[in-house]
């Protein structure tokens, strides 16, 4: 989290890049309308580029089989303006003003052009992905998107509950975000004609890195930079949300520290009261806990990869798992 990046993404990407442009222009082609209120806020939202991580992983996927078929840039194109529609609609739930280092969609225009705009970048991932004609597919995006509705909705019912537990949060992010990685590379693995063993286990690599991808994510919010993060810092504990960091200070507390947090929480925090907070949580080792714990889930994935052959792309994958521990937006 300190300015000491490592690996780049560009240099990550390199074994898949060419066939990005295209999945850009793909993203823009089907959201393409004629309702200029739409178009203006498609044009908007992905006028900041984010990591474009979803359609980095299909490719990556597909690209352990035999060359990449043209036809996976589309399921890359569903499957990030999928992720698009699920930020656009998060930072309803969460309140969020700023993604991206740019206004919000619900904090430029309204709440009510955020949904319906979310809507249609939904509805036209879901059409997308049907031009693959491939059953799997379609049937693993329709499962996964329910899944990460799910884990969004989990999240909400555990608002403001100081109890959650570390399995608990666990179950959420796995749901909200580590499935979605998770299919990623699975559609691509299976359009790139890979065998079931090896569909699998990419599968489970996305899911593992997903972890520790939220993992990182949330320490980010308390420990991040703002500017590089593009995201509100403190953003999740204002929303009432409980992350790993906090999860795990609150059970090195004692009463009377832990009413104190409470307290502060509930009121909400200022920016002095924040750094105050994210102090204790380097004092108490919780930040290099829940680090660990990406770690861990890393470990995990590098392991799953042991049975491919050495490969520019599996190259990519082991950096990639240093990457996002070392990440700072
Ligand atoms: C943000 O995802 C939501 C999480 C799962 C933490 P990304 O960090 O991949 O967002 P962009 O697409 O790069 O902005
Ligand atoms: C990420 O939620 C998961 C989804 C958008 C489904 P968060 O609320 O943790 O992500 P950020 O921090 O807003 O990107
Ligand atoms: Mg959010
Ligand atoms: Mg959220």
């Amino acid at each position: 989290m300190d300015q000491k990046t490592i690996v780049s993404l560009e240099e990550i990407y390199k074994p898949i890049h060419s066939f990005l442009p295209a999945v850009e222009e793909r993203i823009l082609e089907i959201l393409a309308t004629p309702n200029e209120l739409s178009s203006e806020v498609v044009r908007y939202f992905f006028k900041s580029k984010g990591k474009f991580l979803r359609p980095a992983l299909v490719l990556f996927g597909a690209s352990f089989g035999s060359g990449i078929p043209h036809f996976v840039v589309t399921t890359a194109a569903a499957l990030e303006i999928f992720h698009s529609a699920t930020l656009i609609h998060d930072d309803i739930i969460d309140s969020a003003y700023l993604r991206r280092n740019l206004p919000t969609i619900n904090a430029k225009w309204n709440s009510q052009v955020a949904v319906l705009v979310g809507d249609y970048l939904h509805d036209k991932a879901i059409e997308a992905i049907f031009e693959t004609g491939n059953d799997q597919v379609i049937a693993a995006f329709l499962k996964t998107a329910g899944i990460v509705c799910d884990g969004e909705i989990l999240e909400l019912k555990e608002k403001n509950n100081f109890n959650l537990k570390e399995d608990a949060y666990f179950t959420i992010i796995e749901r909200k975000t580590a499935t979605l990685l998770a299919t990623c590379l699975e559609s691509g693995a299976i359009l790139g004609g890979l065998n079931v063993d090896q569909v699998l286990a990419l599968k489970r690599f996305g899911l593992y890195f997903g972890m520790a991808f939220q993992i990182m994510d949330d320490c980010l919010d308390f420990a991040g930079k703002e500017n590089e993060f593009g995201k509100t810092l403190g953003a999740d504990l204002q929303a009432g949300v409980l992350t790993l960091p906090l999860i795990r200070l609150i059970t090195l507390l004692d009463e009377a520290g832990k009413a104190e947090i409470f307290s502060k929480v509930k009121s909400g925090l200022n920016h002095s009261e924040l750094g105050d907070l994210v102090l204790l949580l380097r004092e108490h080792g919780a930040l290099d806990y829940s680090i660990e714990r990406a770690r861990e889930f890393n470990e995990r994935s590098a392991l799953e990869l042991s049975i491919f052959p050495d490969s520019p792309s599996k190259k990519s994958l082991y950096a990639l798992l240093q990457y996002v521990i070392e990440r700072n937006r």
